[in-house]
């Protein structure tokens, strides 16, 4: 806990909670983390049997209650709409024992990559894991085909399950499903959290593992994600939520703007770009927090930082925990700067086979899945809101009946297919209101297996947790929007200390 003596004593003061929190975690942690490079836990390892993969079936239900007076309680209606089934989106590898396949080969990541950008280790890559198995084997597959070297990939498996995942005890319409077989076999490595940890409390615990194993950088992602690499050169399509990039000059611009695409002269992967703008972020000297790719759907974290503003808020569980750092960084002066190494879309769906990303040209043209489509109230609703947006879409559609429905041979023509499909994935997703996180309750199974939490009272408890969060932002800094830096004159000392800067609205 070296950060606390360069914190003042106000301050850390009113940091104590998080970082009792902290300690905890870091604690329960500890006695964790000493996994091999397989995944598994050492400490977990000499426990005869624990990780046996022997299959119990779930025991059936026993009324266990001991008999009562009280009236029977009474209940909610039965939901009228459920989603489909998942399907698991990589059939390749749930069917058979293939081997995955083969990524594209100016993808493939050089050995000690790292080296020629003057680190002298591979930043981790952590992707944080709760719920939707679909989309975390997406991004994974994204990740490792657009050249991300799966072995620096680290997936963190929060689910609160324990070892049941990995003792494969859960179903995919579980909603914490999440397949340790499979992800050994595509060679990223599994870190399990300790016990369900909030986003704010993850963020922590990725800081803790960088203190464990001595990361002073590291990256972090998003598991909604569809992400490729610069395969055709430059890109314009217009993905929602992107926000302005920063340059340090033109050349700068230049690169970022116009790369080189896939088998020319220059032409660097998605991974290659991220250990160039850390080294970039290295030499300029500045004092920097963090490099956003896309906001933090790809994020590069400065440990440093983090050190100099205590960490994340463990009280300001979800939304508003990123306005509370971000802000404490700028009020500390630490940079944090959009930069543009890769294509990433912020999407809710699945490619129906994850196959595709590896480009096998016997596929059918590919297609996206929602896995929580709509219920018909909703999609009425979202019809409505963009009765326009849907009839132009319409015709688009009408018109690409007449494209090729075979697919490329050459990888980077099948590229483009798949670039535009993600693409569409970004705007589906950004359709209407209220539909943006849809997927993160679209299993809704699981009764009866270890550690089983009724899915929508999940959805719902994280709607509350959510709102208490943003309640304790405002109070914490008397401001609710998310400008501490620049919308009001706070300072770190302020914290706690101010009165509410917004009038309440009386009626
Ligand atoms: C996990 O995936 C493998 C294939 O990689 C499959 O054989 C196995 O049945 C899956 N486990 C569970 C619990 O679904």
């Amino acid at each position: 806990m070296a950060f606390l003596p360069a914190l003042n004593p106000r301050l850390a003061r009113s940091l104590l909670p998080s970082v009792v929190a902290l300690v905890l975690i870091f604690l329960a942690f500890f006695s964790y983390t000493r996994y091999a490079p397989n995944g598994t836990p050492t400490f977990l390892k000499s426990i005869p049997g624990i990780n046996s993969n022997s299959k119990t079936e779930p025991t059936p239900t026993i009324d266990r209650r001991p008999p009562t007076t009280h009236a029977p309680p009474k209940y909610k209606p039965t939901p009228t709409w459920a989603p489909p089934p998942v399907v698991d989106p990589f059939p390749l590898l749930a069917n058979s024992a293939a081997r995955p396949p083969p990524i594209p080969h100016y993808n493939m990541p050089r050995p000690n990559m790292h080296e020629e950008y003057g680190l002298e280790r591979p930043p981790p890559l952590f992707i944080g894991f709760t719920r939707a198995w679909p989309m975390l084997l997406q991004a994974v597959v994204c990740y490792i085909t657009a050249g991300w070297p799966a072995d620096n990939i680290y997936i963190v498996e929060n689910t609160g399950v324990h070892n049941k995942n990995k003792e494969g005890k859960l179903s995919l319409q579980n909603p914490f499903y999440l397949n340790h077989t499979t992800l050994q076999r595509l060679g990223v490595h599994v870190v399990q959290t300790p016990t369900l940890l909030t986003f704010a409390q993850m963020q922590n615990f990725f800081l803790s593992i960088a203190y464990q194993h001595d990361h002073p950088y590291y990256f972090y992602s998003h598991q909604d994600v569809v992400v490729f690499s610069f395969e055709d050169g430059p890109d314009n399509y217009d993905r929602p939520a992107t926000r302005d990039y920063d340059f340090y000059d033109d050349e700068d611009k230049q690169a970022a703007l116009y790369p080189a695409a896939a088998n020319q002269l220059g032409y660097r992967s998605i991974y290659e770009n991220c250990l160039r703008d850390l080294q970039m972020a290295i030499e300029k000297g500045e004092r920097w927090g963090f490099r956003f790719y896309q906001y933090d759907h790809l994020a590069l974290v400065n440990r440093e930082a983090m050190d100099a503003v205590g960490g994340w808020d463990s009280l300001i569980p979800y939304y508003t925990t990123d306005c509370d750092m971000n802000g404490k960084l700028g009020m500390d002066g630490w940079t944090m700067k959009e930069r543009r190494v890769g294509l990433i879309n912020d999407v809710s769906t699945t490619f129906a086979d994850l196959e595709v990303l590896y480009r096998n040209p016997a596929l059918p043209r590919p297609k996206f899945v929602d896995p929580n489509p709509p219920s018909p109230e909703m999609q009425a609703k979202i019809d409505k809101e963009m009765a326009e947006k849907e009839a132009k879409a319409a015709k688009e559609e009408a018109a690409r009946t007449d494209i090729e429905e075979k697919m490329p041979a050459d990888p980077v023509a099948y590229f483009r297919i798949l670039n535009k499909i993600g693409v569409d994935m970004g705007h589906y997703k950004y359709r209407a209101r209220d539909v943006r996180n849809t997927w993160q309750t679209s299993q809704r199974g699981g009764q009866g297996e270890p550690f089983y939490y009724d899915p929508v009272g999940f959805a719902r408890s994280w709607a509350l947790l959510n709102e208490a969060g943003r309640t304790v932002y405002s109070e914490k800094w008397g401001h609710r929007d998310c400008n501490l830096v620049e919308g009001t004159a706070l300072r770190m000392d302020d914290q706690w200390k101010v009165e509410k800067d917004w009038e309440e609205k009386k009626d």
